[in-house]
């Protein structure tokens, strides 16, 4: 193996920029030419590739986003997308490459290897943390970090004026950004698409809370159960309430990757680097335990994630009056 390639697809996150960095200096290392692939699927499409150096990669360790632009490409899922993807690594000689990106990307990269026979890589960057086969996605600890921050603000203009506020947050299907932020800011509820909506049981916890005088409350709820709004609308109708709701949207992927994704991000990068000189395909790159893992693709994707249960009722017996 002489040259590798790396794309971002997909979803941006923090950490994808530490993980693209340590590929491109630890690939230099071993003696790699390391080709950058612009805005995902669309760019190898597109041919949009470029040589990367060390000095490429200066200074980006923390940045949120991604230098290599990311994209969502449809393309990528038909025969003729694919052919020219595959067409602009021939023609560059680039015969592995690192995706870092969420679980469609990977499906991505799935293809090109099986089916066209390029060595591939995935290293899991995602604010959602929704890969059962990984305790931690890139991005997630600083989104997370983003959120409870916010709950922070909130919660001083709420405290003083005795309301209530509904937060969304996101995480497409998984509770976990809502989950491990209510557990780490003290919010009074959270609402999960694993467990459910319980509007009676979020009334009777708001009002049982009036009644010893605790007028404030943070209400986390996931973009996979329903907008912030619509929840305080249901709770409005229901009791006689001061509340807000307010979507934290796109604010929760933006802002410097914060260490743990950055270490995160290099060490998955370097993982990457050395499974494509030792000549492997069709991994993916994970952390468990605190130790940096990969897997076969086929069967991490198959893996499906579930809720910490014990995270939840620890979050919830916490903020109990
Ligand atoms: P994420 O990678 O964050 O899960 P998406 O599901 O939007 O984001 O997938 C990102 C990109 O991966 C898609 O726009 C497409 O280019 C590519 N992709 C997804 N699924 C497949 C598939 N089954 N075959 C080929 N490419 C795919
Ligand atoms: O998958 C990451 C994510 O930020 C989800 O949490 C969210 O549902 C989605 O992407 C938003 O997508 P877009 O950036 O295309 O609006």
């Amino acid at each position: 193996m002489k040259k590798i390639g790396v794309l971002t697809s997909g979803g941006d996150s923090q950490g994808m920029n530490a993980a693209i960095y340590a590929v491109v200096r630890y690939g230099l290392e071993h003696g790699l030419e390391v080709y950058g692939i612009q805005s995902g699927y669309q760019g190898l499409i597109d041919g949009k590739v470029e040589k990367m150096t060390a000095s490429s990669v200066e200074n980006i360790i923390h940045r949120g986003g991604t230098v290599l632009q990311t994209a969502r490409c449809p393309a990528m899922k038909t025969e003729d997308g694919q052919k020219k993807a595959v067409n602009t690594l021939k023609r560059h000689g680039i015969e592995g490459l690192v995706v870092i990106g969420g679980d469609g990307s990977f499906n991505g990269a799935k293809v090109l290897s099986t089916k066209y026979g390029i060595k591939t890589i995935g290293i899991p960057g995602t604010i959602d943390n929704d890969l059962a086969y990984t305790d931690f996605t890139l991005g997630f600890d600083s989104a997370t970090s983003v959120v409870i921050n916010s709950v922070q603000m909130l919660r001083d203009t709420m405290a003083c004026n005795g309301r209530t506020c509904v937060v969304e947050v996101m995480g497409r299907n998984c509770g976990d950004i809502a989950m491990y932020a209510a557990l780490t800011s003290g919010a009074e509820i959270v609402i999960v698409p694993e467990i459910g909506y319980d509007l009676d049981g979020i009334v009777a916890r708001l009002t049982a809370n009036a009644k010893s005088g605790k007028m404030d409350n943070i209400i986390l709820v996931a973009e996979g159960v329903c907008s912030a709004e619509q929840v305080a609308a249901d709770i409005k109708e229901r009791m006689d309430i001061n509340i807000r709701s307010v979507a934290l949207g796109h604010i929760q992927r933006g802002g410097n990757a914060t260490f743990q994704d950055r270490l995160l991000g290099v060490r998955m990068g370097a993982r990457a680097v050395e499974l494509l000189v030792q000549g492997k395909t069709d991994r993916v790159i994970g952390i468990r335990n605190n130790a940096i893992i990969d897997e076969d693709i086929v069967e991490a994707l198959a893996k499906v994630k579930q809720i910490d249960k014990s995270v939840y009722d620890l979050a919830n017996k916490l903020v109990e009056y």
